[in-house]
């Protein structure tokens, strides 16, 4: 694998037909796991509002809490890509404004890069980040942001809309597009109409790339897993079991022994 991956590392595996790899990461421990294990990108969602703070959706995240997460987790990293996932309200509300947050995550916080969700809605807010040298992943399908507006966490299927979207985005500057939550076949196409590489979450096989949310990946949640996440293994029972031991180490005076004892 390159030293370091880039953007153009990532057009060159789309070109190549390399499938490309992403996971959320949220901390030290973990972003340096995904980095040693040869992942090719970061994101620091804000998923971290759900998964990390027991939130119920990412809205209430903020600017502060975003570049505390992707600060610690740039100091972990490598090797992969690291993207800093802008919180809601932190790019809406003006250009300028969007601006100024994009670049705090690059200033102070060490990411390579930033997400926003919307397709067209947001293309303006696209050109003029990328514009000042801050390069964008674009996020269309089903935007957890807008789950008021979208009625709750629902498939996409607008086709027109969908594929319009992801050349509103390509157009506007965006070196990457996550799709959330649409038709395989729907994915299939953009992935093939667009030149940028596309990163499917619950968007079928033959996307560019994959992304999954960690703690769902590595069974670490008690929430009901979604029908598209592969759980690889339960850190969540592995840990529960180790605990469990502990307590009853402690409660049996079978832990600390002479060996822990200075
Ligand atoms: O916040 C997040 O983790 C995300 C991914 C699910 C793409 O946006």
């Amino acid at each position: 694998m390159p030293s370091h991956i880039t953007i153009n590392t990532l057009y060159s595996m789309k070109q190549k037909g390399e499938k490309i790899t992403s996971i959320t990461a949220y901390d030290y421990p973990f972003a340096k796991i995904s980095d040693e294990a040869g992942i090719h990108i970061i994101l620091v969602g804000d998923s971290v509002g759900m998964v990390v703070a027991g939130e119920d959706n990412t809205l209430g995240v903020t600017m502060d809490q975003m570049i505390y997460h992707t600060k610690i987790v740039s100091k972990a990293v490598n090797h992969a890509m690291v993207i800093a996932d802008m919180p809601f309200m932190s790019y809406q509300t003006s250009v300028e404004q969007a601006i100024t947050n994009a670049g705090r995550f690059l200033k102070e916080s060490n990411a390579s890069a930033v997400k926003l969700e919307g397709g067209a809605t947001v293309s303006k807010t696209i050109k003029a980040i990328t514009e000042c040298g801050i390069p964008v992943q674009a996020h269309i399908g089903l935007l957890p942001q807008s789950i008021h507006q979208m009625g709750g966490y629902r498939v996409q299927r607008d086709e027109a809309q969908l594929l319009s979207d992801a050349r509103t985005v390509e157009e506007a500057g965006a070196f990457s597009v996550v799709i959330e939550g649409i038709p395989a076949d729907i994915a299939a196409e953009i992935t093939q109409t667009i030149s940028i590489p596309t990163i499917g979450i619950g968007a079928g096989p033959d996307c560019d790339g994959q992304i999954l949310v960690i703690h769902d990946l590595l069974g670490m949640t008690d929430r009901r897993i979604p029908k598209f996440v592969k759980q690889y293994t339960s850190l969540r029972q592995q840990a529960s079991d180790g605990i469990k031991e502990y307590i009853a180490d402690v409660q049996n005076k079978t832990f600390p022994l002479k060996d822990h004892s200075y």
